[in-house]
Parts: structure tokens; sequence; C-alpha cells
């Protein structure tokens, strides 16, 4: 049993934390770092060396990038450990910093390729084994891993040529070089776009994926950033095998999916004023700020400098005094996908029924989040109707608090405690560890925030 964590109501939110950085940013940094051509004859040359790295960082390194402010959750050090099996070299400086050798290939025999907890390693990490001549070996991870699709992965590479056997994990890999596809996702998801357009990469001809609505364009805006030729028109993105880039240094921005809990948690108590620090607020991942506008709640927006084509900006928000519905579907789903459990713990809160629907694919992440979320909500005393591509949430309705299993899910863990801070009595997370998968210091930066009077 894991350790759990008991939230009580808090009377207020107040303050400014950075949160952890980005989940999805620190996976592709680390795999377009490995992936970087090396530059024959050049020593290393770090950016900024010493421990002031991560706050004055410039000039990238030669052959070795500088992942500064990483994140350093589970899901993450799978991807990192994944690449050292596949014969890239990493050096963990410090928490803080992360240098990734440049390797321009992955290689190793039938190497065990552990993904833990973490669908974005296994899926973009697909892409670039089944790419790599060089390369063999099986994917396998946790219990909540192995129940998740890969189908919608494996079978596109299989039409570039791939050699893979099974279609859930584990997935034995025989690397080869691949050909370019054109392929209509019929799934708006970066991870079955990543995949695709990284096994392009080390292609021959050019690969194409078209999705059925815009879902985060990281990988896109990083490539670029780092001089790769990618062609975007409208929902279709393609680029051409075999060019090559250099290292890199990145700062990593905070994760607006992590942001995302203290922001509703800040709205939800009128009077609250939280500030979230150096967030990534790429368009593409900013459908929360959609749903606050629609609600009614306060945001301000202060700029800063871009991190490798991903805009950032620290966010304030206030709390509401009085909260309109909303509706989340169609193309707003891709842009907040992973925050739709803890706008579901705003919605019983505001003043009508907010609809959530097009969202099925809540259905197969961590856990099933529609039903994980709506049976606990309704625990709670909220009014919830369930579908399968969504609910319906009619409010207000006053929370109390119980005891919720995060089930291997830490975004459920995280939402949960939001809810708690505004039920009466306790609210008892289950399996909290869970939560240091993308948010490490969660419980320390809730009691950083929270006004207890
Ligand atoms: C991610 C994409 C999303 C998201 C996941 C991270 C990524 O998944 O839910 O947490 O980094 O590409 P899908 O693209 O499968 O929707």
């Amino acid at each position: 049993m894991g350790k759990s964590l008991t939230i009580s109501r808090v009377s207020s939110f107040r303050g400014k934390v950075r949160p952890p950085s980005d989940k999805s940013l620190t996976h592709r940094a680390y795999l377009l770092a490995a992936l970087a051509q090396p530059v024959p004859g050049e020593e290393f040359v770090p950016a900024v060396d010493g421990p002031g790295a991560a706050s004055a960082y410039g000039v990238p390194g030669r052959n070795v990038s500088q992942i500064l402010n990483p994140l350093t959750g589970e899901d993450c050090e799978s991807t990192l450990a994944c690449l050292e099996a596949l014969g890239v070299r990493v050096e963990r400086v410090s928490d803080r910093e992360r240098r990734v050798h440049a390797e321009g290939k992955l290689s190793g025999k039938d190497v065990i390729l552990d993904c833990g907890n973490s669908g974005t390693t296994m899926r973009l990490l697909a892409g670039l084994v089944a790419a790599s001549p060089d390369a063999s070996g099986t994917m396998v991870g946790d219990a909540s891993l192995l129940k998740r699709p890969m189908k919608r992965v494996v079978q596109p590479l299989r039409l570039m040529g791939a050699e893979i056997e099974g279609d859930t994990a584990p997935l034995t890999f025989t690397g080869k070089t691949l050909s370019g596809i054109s392929y209509e996702s019929p799934v708006a998801s970066a991870q079955i776009k990543s995949c695709l357009l990284l096994a392009g990469l080390l292609s021959d001809g050019t690969t194409t994926v078209t999705e059925p609505s815009l879902s985060r364009d990281h990988t896109e805006r990083m490539l670029t950033a780092l001089g790769v030729d990618l062609q975007r028109d409208g929902l279709a993105v393609s680029v051409r095998g075999g060019q090559t880039w250099n290292s890199f240094a990145f700062k990593v921005p905070a994760d607006i999916s992590s942001a995302a809990f203290f922001m509703v948690a800040a709205a939800l108590h009128p009077g609250a004023r939280v500030t979230l620090q150096e967030v990534g607020v790429n368009p593409s991942r900013t459908g929360i700020l959609d749903v606050f506008a629609e609600s009614g709640i306060v945001v301000t927006t202060e700029p800063r400098q871009d991190e490798l084509g991903e805009p950032v900006a620290d966010l304030s928000i206030e709390g509401a005094a009085i909260l309109k519905p909303f509706t989340i579907r169609g193309d707003l789903v891709p842009r907040l996908i992973d925050e739709i459990p803890v706008l579901a713990v705003l919605a019983t809160q505001c003043h009508g029924t907010s609809i959530i629907r097009d969202a099925a694919e809540m259905r197969v992440k961590e856990t099933d989040r529609i039903a994980v979320v709506a049976d606990a909500l309704t625990q709670m005393g909220a009014q919830v109707e369930v579908f399968p591509d969504g609910m319906a949430i009619t409010g207000p309705t006053a929370l109390k608090g119980i005891t919720v299993d995060s089930a291997g899910d830490h975004r459920i863990g995280m939402s949960f405690a939001v809810a708690g801070s505004i039920a009466e009595g306790e609210t008892i997370i289950l399996n909290a560890d869970h939560i240091g998968t993308s948010y490490p210091e969660f419980e320390q930066h809730f009691e950083t925030l929270a006004v207890r009077s």
C-alpha cells in the first residue's frame, strides 16, 4: 500500500509557485538531444557550468545537450533510462540539469526498455526504435501501461515497414530502415503524431500525419526551432527523412497541466489569488484558459521569453464569486485533455450544467478517467451524468470528503486533493505516491499556497 494524503477544507489559496516542468517537453527534449547529430572533432563546451547553470544559460553546448529544469518525475526518468539502455550517454548533473550526449542514433540488441507508467515514453520511443536498424528490444511497463492501447502507433509503424510483435505492451521491436507514409490518424493524439514524425525523420522519403483536430504541437515547434524543415498544411504535417540537427540547450517551462490544479484551486475560492510562474502557454495546450474565460474566471498573463519555439508566461488566477458553467467539446478537447479531471471538479461549483463531450480518449489514459472522476465526484455529493464520451455536471453542490484511490493515476490524485480543499470533512487520497509521476512537489506547493484561518 502506498502513502496516503489527507486534505481538509482550505479557506483560500494565495501566493506564487513555479509548477514542475513540462512533462511533454522534457520527454521530447531528451529524445531530440539523443538523436542530435554529433559534430566530429568537437569538444563539449557546456553552455553554462556550475550551480547557476539553470538560471543563466545561453549558448548551446556542442555534442551534448543541456536540459535545464527538467521534470524529474518518474515518467521522464523512464525515458532517460530507456535511452541509456539504447546506448545514449546521460549525465544527471543535478535535479536542475541533465546532459544528454548526441549519439545521432539508437543502438543495442535485445534490450529491455522499461517505460514504467509512461505512455509518452512508450509511444514516442516506439517510432524511434522501430526506425533504428542498430536497435532491437522489448518495451515493457507497469500494470496500467500494459493495458493501454498501443495498436494506434504499432499499426501505422507497420505500414512504414516496422517489425513489431504485439499490439499492447510488451512490444518487441527489430529496428530497420522504414519508408515514409501518409497517415490519417483517427484520433487527435500528439503521441501518435510524434511517434510517426520521429520515425519519419529516420526513414526514407517523406512522412505525413493528418489528425482530426490539432493536438499539442511541441514536436513540430521544437524540431522547427532546431532547424528541421517541417511542413504544415492545415491539420497535415510532413517531414522529410534524413534531416539532422545539433545539440542544444533548453530550459523547460513549467507544465500547464500541473499548473491547472492550483489554477482551479484558486478559481474555486472567492478572493484567492495565485501566480503560477514560467508556465508553457503553447496555444495547443491552453484550452483551460478558454474554459476559464467562459466561466468568468479572471486570469492575468505576463509573457516571458520563448524557449525553443514554446511561448512562456506567468499566469495569475483570481477566485471567482460566481462561476458560470462551461462546455468542452470538439477541437477544444485535445487542447486540455489532461486537465478535464480537475475541470470536472470546477464544474461542481458552476451555476448550471457544464458539458464535457468528445472526450472518449479520457477512458484510455492512466485510468478510465471518465469512470473514476464521475464515481468519486458522485460520492462527494456532485450531480454527474455519464456519457460514453464525457459527462454533464450540474452545480453548484456542496461536496463532502471521501476516501479516493488515485488508482495509479497522478492526475486523479491531484484533482481530488483540489476537490478536498472545498469539501466538508477530510478527503483521503490513497496511493498518493503516484502524484510524483508529474508533480513531485505537489504536497509542498499545496501547503505553500493554502490559507487556513
Ligand atoms: C502527451 C499527449 C497526450 C497527453 C499525455 C502527453 C504527449 O496524450 O494526454 O499526457 O506528450 O504527447 P495523447 O496525445 O495520446 O492524447
